[in-house]
């Protein structure tokens, strides 16, 4: 697991949703790696977006791996309809569970990548012991809720902590453009979400080109 090369995972939380297909397609034509899918349920943070139907709505749409994050209270309850609806990877919070072991174990039993995420407010520390259960560790680089926030830098320090100690893939969400992706590949980020970035942009390959090669490792 990790990658030499940077994965980009545009979220579709930026998308225009009135032409969510068609902007998965160009996504998928302008060399995205993977689909960032950020599902919000409005009491783990202060915004409402989609559930398992768009997963399944999205799913014949596109042959890349849908990499769906969970930012919602209790995410066991749901991991089995995004598995079943056809994500690849399943990210949910520390902050949301009492249990992530068992939510990590009923990913894996579905046969899909399980990752762990934490807030901006929250100690890297709570991923001790957790770390060789994990497929992926998302550390978000702004307050979960919105597309659109600045980056926030002092997050890059999570990720130089379990570098050294942790093979599989580090993302991370939220503020991600040229500047600050070589920021974060440079501290060991094997993957980028980006929104704004992206689907902000008139022309999607292009911006996942500049993305990619404005991070290209040293
Ligand atoms: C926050 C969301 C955003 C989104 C990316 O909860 O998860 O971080 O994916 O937003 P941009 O790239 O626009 O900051
Ligand atoms: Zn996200």
């Amino acid at each position: 697991m990790g990658t030499d090369k940077v994965l980009i995972a545009p979220s579709i939380l930026s998308a225009d949703f009135s032409r969510l297909g068609e902007e998965i397609r160009s996504i998928e034509k302008g060399g995205a790696d993977w689909v960032h899918i950020d599902v919000m349920d409005g009491v783990f943070v202060p915004n409402i977006t989609i559930g398992p139907l768009i997963v399944r709505s999205v799913r014949p749409v596109t042959g890349l791996p849908l990499d769906v994050h969970l930012m919602v209270d209790n995410p066991a309850k749901y991991i089995d309809q995004f598995a079943d609806a056809g994500s690849d990877l399943i990210t949910f919070h520390m902050e949301a569970c009492e249990s992530p072991e068992n939510g990590i174990k009923k990913i894996k039993d579905k046969g899909k990548k399980a990752g762990v995420s934490i807030k901006p407010g929250t100690d890297i520390s709570i991923l001790d012991g957790i770390l060789g259960q994990v497929d992926m560790v998302l550390i978000m680089t702004v307050e979960p809720g919105f597309g659109g926030q600045s980056f926030m830098e002092g997050m890059l320090d999570k990720v130089r902590d379990i570098r050294p100690r942790f093979d599989g893939y580090i993302q991370v969400d939220g503020g991600i453009n040229r500047e600050t992706a070589l920021k974060a590949v440079d501290a060991g980020v094997d993957v980028l979400v980006a929104g704004t970035a992206v689907f902000g942009q008139e022309d999607y390959g292009k911006a996942i080109e500049e993305l990619r090669s404005g991070a290209r490792r040293p």
